[in-house]
């Protein structure tokens, strides 16, 4: 399946575009978010984590690397902008999460290889100041079957 992408022009917007995206999430999906620094990747899981009925405010997990919520299904909430290195994911627990009953959401999944192949990628890019495109990737036919159904407007 080809690439599908999106424009918003709003924090607001993208989290619209989280929330139609998680009407399609099921336990053990995974989304890796990719993008560089203020790209939108954690308004985008506000939107997400919204639409799976979490009721907290979502933070950024940079300095905590890990943020676990409870919405309709377990979010799991992970940021590897500090790591580097496959071995680090150990630390977090990271197979086992993604072997749980979770939605793994992990911004800068690029970091750490083969992280982005195990998921629905999302890239973030900056247009202009408020504008962002967001362009689906999907690795392997669960992520497929996803995309597709975020695109059915
Ligand atoms: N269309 C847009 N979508 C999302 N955020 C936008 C948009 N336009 C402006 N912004 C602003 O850009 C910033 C995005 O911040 P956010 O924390 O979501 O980015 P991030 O990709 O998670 O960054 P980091 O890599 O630091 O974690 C916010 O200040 C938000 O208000
Ligand atoms: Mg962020």
């Amino acid at each position: 399946m080809q690439p599908v992408s999106w424009t918003t022009n709003s924090p607001v917007k993208t989290q619209a575009l989280g929330r139609k995206l998680a009407q399609a999430l099921q336990a053990g999906d995974c989304l890796a978010l990719c993008g560089d620094l203020g790209s939108g990747k954690t308004t985008f899981v506000q939107g997400v984590a919204q639409g799976l009925g979490v009721k907290e405010t979502v933070a950024s997990p940079t300095f905590v690397i890990v943020r676990e919520y409870q919405g309709k299904l377990p979010v799991v909430h992970i940021d590897l902008y500090r790591l580097n290195h496959p071995a680090d994911l150990d630390g977090i627990g990271y197979e086992e999460y993604r072997a749980g009953q979770c939605v793994t959401l992990i911004e800068w999944a690029q970091k750490i290889p083969g992280v982005v192949e195990d998921c629905l990628e999302i890239q973030f890019r900056h247009q202009s100041p408020a504008g962002r495109k967001l362009t689906g990737v999907a690795h392997g036919p669960r992520a497929e079957t996803l995309l597709e159904r975020w695109g059915v407007s």
